[in-house]
């Protein structure tokens, strides 16, 4: 246990580290890190790992907040604290009810089932012509030329950006989501012109779908009110970072991740061309295997306990998503990828008042992406290492490289 150390981005430098959390979850489910020398803020927090604690944790946004607790100046749901007017308290994840529901009830009717379904036939095109270009290739980046492109594009049309600018969103995003070249809790200057120039780009975006609306979430954002007031031009550039962020990068981690499970496996591939009313428990399965989103801090608002564990107001308490989709209590062999696992209840979109907004989408990205990829590819194989994220927020890969060949049929 002494050797744990989960600020150490090295070690997440080859993927997830789902050895460290089997032994968490079997000795020490709700476990006190200790600081390191990689520590953000040179303090301790727990780390909770099995299924049902996190459960209950996530449920309970009274005693475990998403913004602050305690006497601590600053907050948020990263391990290191962020300022508070800032991130804490403006951006929308980062936020507690009553402010936060208020906020999500606004962008949810952009974002769910019905409104999806009338961007479904785009997405379909878009993503033909994606899959088209890439076996055009044939030897090509996963990464770059497959999973980011659907996403990416999506949530440049759900936000109302113009699609000639997506790819330089994309590198902002990138740049600040990364730990390539730096530290948890540290901004190198190009970390810190990325985000800058992010949110420069999100407050001229607003201020154009303020004079000249469309039927874009960002226009929508523009014009709403809560109580009769605007929402201030924080949390408006914030919501836009958070969209670009949080629309592109998971979902095309959870794509590239869930397309090398399939490649280990090369018996899939024919099944699910076969029938493809298997993709659906694909994607879950897919979703579930590559949690792409490692983790969320919470901060303990009272003092309380857990599992015999005494937790004081104003402790970082993290609920690492991908450690409960492993737990063997919910999920029987949870390290086989089984397509056909019923039921699937992973929590790689979260749990409680602050489930991932943007689940709908992100499933119907991948499934759109993988069915084309179905009909239009029959085999895909890697021709090099991949190169995965250094990060212990976001699993995913840099770069994959592979070999698409196109169906004879
Ligand atoms: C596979 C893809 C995705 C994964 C794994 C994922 C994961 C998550 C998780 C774990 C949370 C909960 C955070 C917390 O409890 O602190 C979350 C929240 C959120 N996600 Fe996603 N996400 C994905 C795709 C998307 C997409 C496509 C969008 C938007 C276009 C999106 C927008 C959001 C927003 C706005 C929140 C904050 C909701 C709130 O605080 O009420 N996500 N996501």
């Amino acid at each position: 246990m002494e050797d744990i150390d989960l600020t150490d981005l090295d070690r997440f430098a080859h993927g997830f580290p789902h050895a460290v959390f089997d032994e968490l979850r079997e000795r020490a489910p709700v476990w006190w890190h200790p600081p390191t020398a990689h520590t953000p803020d040179g303090e301790g927090f727990w780390v909770i790992s099995r299924y049902a604690d996190i459960v209950a944790v996530a449920g309970d946004s009274a005693t475990y907040s998403s913004e602050r607790g305690g006497q601590r100046p600053g907050g948020g749901t990263l391990i290191e604290d962020l300022p508070v007017d800032w991130a804490v308290g403006v951006l929308l994840n980062m936020m507690d009810d009553p402010r936060h529901a208020e906020v999500r009830r606004l962008l949810m009717p952009s974002l769910a089932p019905r409104t999806l379904r009338l961007i479904e036939d785009d997405l379909r095109a878009r993503a033909a012509t994606i899959v088209d270009s890439a076996v055009d290739k044939g030897d090509c980046d996963f990464l770059l030329d497959l999973a980011a492109e659907l996403p990416l594009q999506a949530v440049a049309q759900l936000l109302g950006v113009p699609q000639e600018d997506r790819h330089r969103l994309f590198g902002w995003a990138n740049v600040a989501l990364d730990y390539d070249d730096r530290d948890l809790g540290e901004a190198t200057a190009r970390t810190q012109r990325a985000v800058a120039e992010t949110r420069a780009y999100g407050a001229r975006l607003f201020e154009a779908k303020t004079a000249d609306p469309a039927e874009d979430l960002m226009s929508l954002a523009a014009h709403a009110t809560i109580a009769g007031q605007p929402l201030s031009a924080m949390e408006k550039a914030m919501l836009f970072s958070l969209l670009i962020a949080a629309g592109s990068e998971t979902t095309r981690n959870s794509i590239a991740v869930g397309m090398l499970a399939l490649i280990e496996r090369p018996e899939i591939w024919p099944a699910l061309r076969r029938d493809r009313s298997q993709l659906d428990g694909a994607v879950e399965e897919m979703l579930r295997w590559a949690s792409s989103t490692s983790y969320n801090r919470r901060t303990a608002t009272r003092d309380t306990v857990l599992r015999d564990r005494r937790i004081r107001a104003g402790d970082k308490v993290t609920l690492w998503w991908t450690s409960a989709n492993r737990d063997a209590s919910v999920f029987a062999d949870p390290f086989r990828f089984d397509i056909t696992r019923r039921p699937n209840p992973h929590l790689a979109f979260g749990r409680g008042g602050h489930f991932c907004l943007g689940s709908t989408l992100a499933r119907m990205e991948m499934r759109v992406i993988f069915d084309t990829l179905l009909d239009r590819v029959d085999t895909v194989e890697l021709t090099g290492p991949v190169e995965y994220t250094r990060s212990n927020k976001h699993t995913g890969v840099r770069h994959m490289p592979v070999r698409l060949t196109r169906t004879a049929d």
